[in-house]
């Protein structure tokens, strides 16, 4: 089955029927909220607001084990994340939604494995691309059929956040080959691998990253709403086709 993991401005889908909610507990605590299972269309999906229905809980804060956990554990096998960014790259304006195909991690102290076990034979998993390439796909050609413009690869960088960037970090970011930056792709995409789900992100451009554009001298958080509303509609839009096409 399909899940949706929702970002900011996305705890819940509208023209999602909504069949049943479930409260999970898992080896790993609890998920951000309950799992909420409906059909659009027909087609059977999966859902979860990351940050919690209320959007009570930072990036940070969330479980992200217990979230993929407790989706994996109800029969999710592909998992369709979106995240708000901030872009770096010059076409990455306010309002974009874009498909990355990599990403960096700078985030820190987050609980980012299952295989930290003493019990537990080391594992490694192989990250070299972080996102599944076909669900990468089935997104992007779901967006052509939505007719919403949709770009296709970048580089994710997730920060520790809650704290936004300074201009300097984010010209660091730039260096290094980053796109946009976000708060909540890791550890998600490396839980996600190593639980053998295959994960893609829709992410969200709400804002121009520090430094940049119109966040020249600071970031307009209070823009940021208005930026979302009509982006968040176009990623529902995508959705709906995603998960129709889901089972074709
Ligand atoms: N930085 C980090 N995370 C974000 C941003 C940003 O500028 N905008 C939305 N999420």
């Amino acid at each position: 089955m399909l899940a949706i993991i929702g970002g900011t401005g996305l705890t819940q889908l509208e023209n999602l029927k909504i069949t049943r909610r479930q409260v999970m507990r898992t080896p790993y605590g609890e998920p951000s909220g309950p799992m909420t299972f409906g059909t659009i269309n027909q087609h059977e999906v999966m859902f979860l607001a990351r940050h919690g229905y209320g959007h009570t809980i930072p990036p940070h804060m969330v479980n992200y084990r217990a979230n993929l956990w407790a989706l994996r554990d109800q029969g999710a096998q592909r998992i369709v994340a979106i995240t708000s960014v901030g872009g770096i790259r010059d076409d990455l304006v306010p309002g974009t939604v874009v498909v990355p195909d990599q990403l960096i991690d700078y985030t820190s102290g987050r609980d980012f494995t299952y295989f930290d076990g003493k019990d537990r034979p080391v594992t490694h998993i192989d990250f070299t691309q972080p996102y599944n390439e076909p669900l990468r796909q089935q997104i992007l050609a779901a967006a052509k059929r939505a007719g919403v413009k949709c770009l296709d690869g970048g580089v994710h960088a997730v920060t520790q956040g809650p704290r936004l960037e300074t201009a300097a970090e984010i010209d660091r970011l730039e260096r290094d080959g980053a796109d946009m930056v976000g708060m909540t792709g890791m550890p998600e995409a490396a839980l996600a691998k190593e639980l053998g789900l295959a994960y893609a992100t829709i992410a969200v451009v709400v804002n121009h990253a520090a430094g940049r554009g119109e966040s020249r001298d600071s970031i307009p958080l209070e823009t940021i709403g208005a930026v979302m509303i009509p982006a968040i509609e176009k990623v529902k839009d995508i959705l709906e086709f995603t998960v129709v096409s889901d089972d074709e």
